[in-house]
């Protein structure tokens, strides 16, 4: 059973101002899936923050997969993406590009989400978008392939 760990980027939740679907919606999906959901934290738009969240994720945790919803936008305040790669060993390009191609389909706002996909150590991160249904489309779209690539990483 592959561990997750979820991040939500949100400063309004972060400050109990909005209830977190987004997560909620991730970990509904993983579960489903099969996936053994370990870690779930809530945190502003702070770039410090969501690294030291991801490194401990990754290094000490030890997650194969963590999924991070919002901050991939446009914003000021939006500084996912940064933070994921500032931590990564590795990129993993593919899986973003998927997101947005099949996204695009959607909704032509999707080429406004920044969000990187890559890898630390033996632990893939994936910035899915923030709302709830972006997130649904998103990760629904990609799972199954995730499973090779979580097998071949392990
Ligand atoms: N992707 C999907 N599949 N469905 C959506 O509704 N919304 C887009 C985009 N990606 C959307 C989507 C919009 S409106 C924005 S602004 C960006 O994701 C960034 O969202 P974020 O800042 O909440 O991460």
């Amino acid at each position: 059973m592959y561990r997750a760990g979820i991040v939500t980027l949100s400063d309004k939740g972060a400050a109990g101002e909005r209830e977190d679907v987004s997560g909620a919606v991730i970990r509904e999906i993983l579960e489903k899936s099969g996936f053994e959901v370990i870690s779930y934290r809530l945190l502003a738009d702070e770039g410090e923050a969501l690294k030291e969240e991801l490194i401990r994720l990754s290094d000490k945790v030890e997650c194969d997969l963590v999924l991070t919803t919002g901050g991939t936008g446009f914003s000021p305040r939006d500084v996912t993406p940064e933070a994921t790669l500032a931590v990564a060993d590795r990129n993993a390009p593919g899986i973003s590009e998927a997101i947005r191609a099949y996204s695009m389909t959607v909704t032509k706002r999707a080429m406004l989400s920044r969000g990187a996909s890559v890898i630390r150590g033996a632990t893939l991160i994936i910035n899915l978008p923030g709302s709830p249904k972006a997130v649904r489309e998103s990760l629904e779209y990609i799972l199954d392939p995730l499973f090779h690539g979580l097998e071949i990483l392990s």
